[in-house]
């Protein structure tokens, strides 16, 4: 079968690596994908905001499978514009996609379905966002409504920050985006990302990871995408993976099903697990990055098997996803000055990697030599038989990676890692 895969980050590296492994594979195609990804696809020069272009592509091609990576292209509705062409596709339509493209969406939606979230106030005026504040207590959460690349969130430890940020928002910082804004309440916990697969009708469970948003060692300074990740993440014990399924996840799919706008892909949710038990933070309707990058080494199913039986309405007789039981652990190596303006154009020298371990490509290109083209430029991914052993590993290959424009957060998997010691010490 011939495949496209759309995107050009580390997560869509991961989903080429491990596509391109399966036997159902004939031709991979990404676009517009980047130099690692072209180990594995041919790469296509395409406008992913243009879907005639992309559906013609697909029919030249004779496409059987189209995976969408990043939330843009599915916010944007290319899902259904492939789909209303008669292609299978992984990723959800403009409607459920929703899910990511309004948090004030997701959070009406989990009031309908009473689902453990924050408390909220969504807000389309400055003057009634100002006024909704005294209905919070501090810290409080203030987020634009759509699309803000991770950083649209702002946790206020002051009343005069939540208002900056209000008037922020609303002032046009983050577009679009902030032309809504919804104030949350604060949740208290550790964090934790899980994934589902659904058709629509059907949903598994599809394995767990921590992320590491800040940029600094010790989860320190400004969000990013995301410096690291590790799978599994033992956190989320079996006993609350089944709770956030029942009480989170399947009631979602129920509500989404009902209106007539079944999401269709792969849910991602950021969970805080609290001491009321788990509420959700947000969903992502796509795969996390680096988390992608993590679930896709301990993977040990076909891609291709489980992807086309989502695309396909076909999950409920799909055989179950497997996983390594060993755990896997990314560290992404950045451009120096990410978050903010990275700087681009610093040569990288990659050693071969060792069995078990991947360098994956997010913003590189190739410029006679290999060259940093974006802020996260590198995830750096390993197997092990615990967290810390993949630690190891990971970190052993990031020392003979020759990045001078390039750094890291040295704790990746800290907290795994401390909780695996003192599991050891008992
Ligand atoms: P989001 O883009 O909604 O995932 O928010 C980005 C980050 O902000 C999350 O990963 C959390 O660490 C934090 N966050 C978002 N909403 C809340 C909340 N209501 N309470 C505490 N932390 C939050
Ligand atoms: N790593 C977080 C995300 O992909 O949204």
């Amino acid at each position: 079968m011939n495949i496209l895969l759309l995107g050009s980050g580390g997560r869509e590296h991961a989903l080429a690596w491990k596509l391109a492994q399966s036997p159902r594979c004939s031709a991979l195609f990404a676009a517009p994908g980047n130099p690692g990804i072209a180990a594995h696809a041919v790469l296509v020069d395409l406008d992913l905001a243009d879907h005639a272009a992309v559906v013609g592509f697909c029919q030249v091609q004779q496409i059987g499978l189209v995976v969408v990576g990043p939330e843009a292209p599915l916010v944007d509705g290319i899902a259904d514009s492939l789909r209303a062409a008669g292609f299978a596709v992984f990723g959800p339509g403009k409607a459920a996609a929703q899910l990511e493209g309004s948090k004030g969406f997701t959070k009406d939606l989990c009031r309908e379905a009473d689902i453990p979230t924050a408390g909220y106030i969504r807000c389309t005026q400055a003057d009634q966002a100002l006024a909704a504040l005294a209905d919070f207590s501090l810290p409080v959460v203030v987020k634009a409504d759509g699309l803000a690349a991770g950083k649209g969130v702002i946790i206020a430890q002051t009343r005069e920050e939540a208002e900056a940020a209000i008037t922020d928002m609303f002032g046009g910082s983050f577009g679009a985006s902030g032309a809504e804004v919804v104030i949350e309440e604060f949740m208290d916990g550790e964090e934790a990302s899980f994934f589902a697969l659904t058709d629509g009708t059907s949903v598994v469970p599809f394995g767990t990871a921590q992320d590491h948003k800040r940029v600094g060692d010790g989860d320190t300074g400004p969000n990013t995408g995301g410096m690291g990740a590790y799978s599994p993440a033992s956190v989320l014990t079996p006993a609350i993976e089944t709770d956030i399924m029942a009480r989170i996840i399947t009631p979602t799919v129920e509500t989404l099903a009902a209106r007539g706008t079944p999401f269709s892909g792969v849910l991602f949710l950021g969970v805080m697990l609290t001491a009321q038990g788990p509420k959700l933070i947000e969903y992502n309707c796509r795969f996390g990055d680096p988390e992608c990058e993590v679930l896709m080494l301990r993977l040990e199913s076909d891609l291709v098997d489980l992807l086309l039986a989502v695309a396909q309405g076909r999950l409920a007789g799909a055989p179950p996803a497997v996983f390594s039981k060993d755990a896997a652990l990314t560290v992404v190596m950045a451009a120096k000055g990410y978050p903010g303006t990275p700087e681009k154009g610093a040569p990288i020298t990659l050693p071969d990697a060792p069995k078990g371990s991947v360098i994956f490509h997010a913003g590189t290109a190739e410029k006679g030599a290999l060259i940093a083209n974006g802020g996260r430029v590198l995830a750096v991914t390993a197997l092990g038989r615990r967290v810390t052993d993949a630690q190891d590993a990971a970190y052993a290959l990031v020392d003979r990676i020759d990045f001078p424009g390039g750094f890291c957060r040295r704790d990746i998997g800290w907290r795994e890692v401390a909780r695996e010691a003192l599991a050891q010490a008992d």
